[in-house]
C-alpha cells in the first residue's frame, strides 16, 4: 500500500497548532478575567472626558483619565506578553514528571463534567511509579480528553475508571468505561481528525486526533478496544523517562 506522507505530516503539523491553540484555550479564562479590569478602567476613562465637556475642571478630569488609559493599556500589553511567552514555552517544553500528578489534575477537570451526567470517576495508581519524560500541559489536554469522551460514552449511574500502571520499559494508562461502546465499523475512525458522532450539540471530532498526535509527539502508542454496550478502553503506553533517549 502506497501512503502520502507529505499529507499525514501536514495533519499532524495541522492537528499540533489546533493542540497548541487548545492549551491556550484553557487559560483564555483566566486571561479574559486579568484583561477585564484595565479594560473596564478604559471605558470609564473615557465616559468621563465625554462627560466633562461643561465641568469647570475638564482639564484635570482629561489628565486623569489619559493616565488610568495609559497604565490600563501597560497592563493589557503585560498580559498579552506573558501568555504569549507561556504559549511558547509550554508548546515545547519537555520535563521529567510524575504522571500522577497529571492524572489527577485531569479528574479535577473532569469532576463536574462527570458529577452533572452521574458518572463516578475513579482513579487507581499503582505506588512508586517511575518518572516520563512529557509535556504536562499535553498530557494534561490528554487526560481530559479521554476522561471527557468515557464520561459522554457512560449512562447515568456509569463509573469510569483511571488506572496507570507501570511495566518493563513503558507507563501504562488505561481509561476504562462502561458505556456504549464503539461499533466495529466505526473504530477504524476514531481517531481521524473531525470525526465525530456527537451530533449537534457538540463535539468537533479533534479530541482523539489531537490526543492521537500528543501521544506520538512523545514516542508512546495507543490502543482502542470495544465492545458495543458493554463499554471501551483506551489504553496509551509512555516511554519511561531514562529510556526516552529518542528525543
Ligand atoms: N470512550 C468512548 N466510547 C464510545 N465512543 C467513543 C469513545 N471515545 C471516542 N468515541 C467515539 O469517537 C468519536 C471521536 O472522538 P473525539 O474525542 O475525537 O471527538 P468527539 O468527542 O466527538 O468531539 P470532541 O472531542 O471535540 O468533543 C466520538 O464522537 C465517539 O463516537
Ligand atoms: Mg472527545
Amino acid at each position: 500500500m502506497v501512503e502520502d506522507i507529505t499529507e499525514r505530516k501536514h495533519t499532524e503539523e495541522t492537528l499540533r497548532r489546533a493542540e497548541r491553540l487548545a492549551s491556550i484555550g484553557t487559560l483564555a479564562a483566566g486571561i479574559a478575567h486579568e484583561i477585564n479590569n484595565p479594560l473596564g478602567a478604559i471605558t470609564l476613562s473615557v465616559d468621563a472626558v465625554r462627560l466633562s465637556a461643561d465641568h469647570d475642571n475638564r482639564e484635570e478630569i482629561v489628565a486623569m483619565a489619559m493616565k488610568n488609559i495609559q497604565v490600563s493599556a501597560l497592563r493589557c500589553g503585560r498580559i498579552v506578553k506573558s501568555m504569549l511567552q507561556f504559549a511558547r514555552d509550554e508548546a515545547t517544553r519537555k520535563a521529567d514528571a510524575d504522571f500522577a500528578a497529571i492524572a489527577s489534575r485531569a479528574h479535577h477537570m473532569a469532576r463536574s463534567f462527570a458529577r452533572e451526567r452521574d458518572v463516578r470517576l475513579e482513579l487507581d495508581v499503582a505506588e512508586n511509579l517511575p518518572l516520563v519524560r512529557i509535556n504536562p500541559t499535553e498530557m494534561t489536554q490528554v487526560c481530559v480528553n479521554l476522561l471527557f469522551n468515557a464520561v459522554e460514552a457512560s449512562s447515568p449511574g456509569g463509573v469510569v475508571l483511571m488506572r496507570l500502571r507501570a511495566t518493563g520499559e513503558v507507563l501504562r494508562m488505561n481509561v476504562v468505561d462502561q458505556g456504549r461502546g464503539i461499533p466495529a465499523e466505526e473504530i477504524d475512525h476514531v481517531f481521524d481528525p473531525f470525526y465525530t458522532t456527537k451530533g449537534e450539540q457538540g463535539g468537533t471530532g479533534l479530541g482523539l486526533s489531537i490526543t492521537y498526535g500528543i501521544v506520538q509527539q512523545h514516542g508512546g502508542t495507543i490502543d482502542v478496544e470495544s465492545k458495543p454496550g458493554r463499554g471501551t478502553t483506551i489504553s496509551i503506553s509512555l516511554p519511561i523517562a531514562g529510556d526516552a533517549a529518542n528525543d
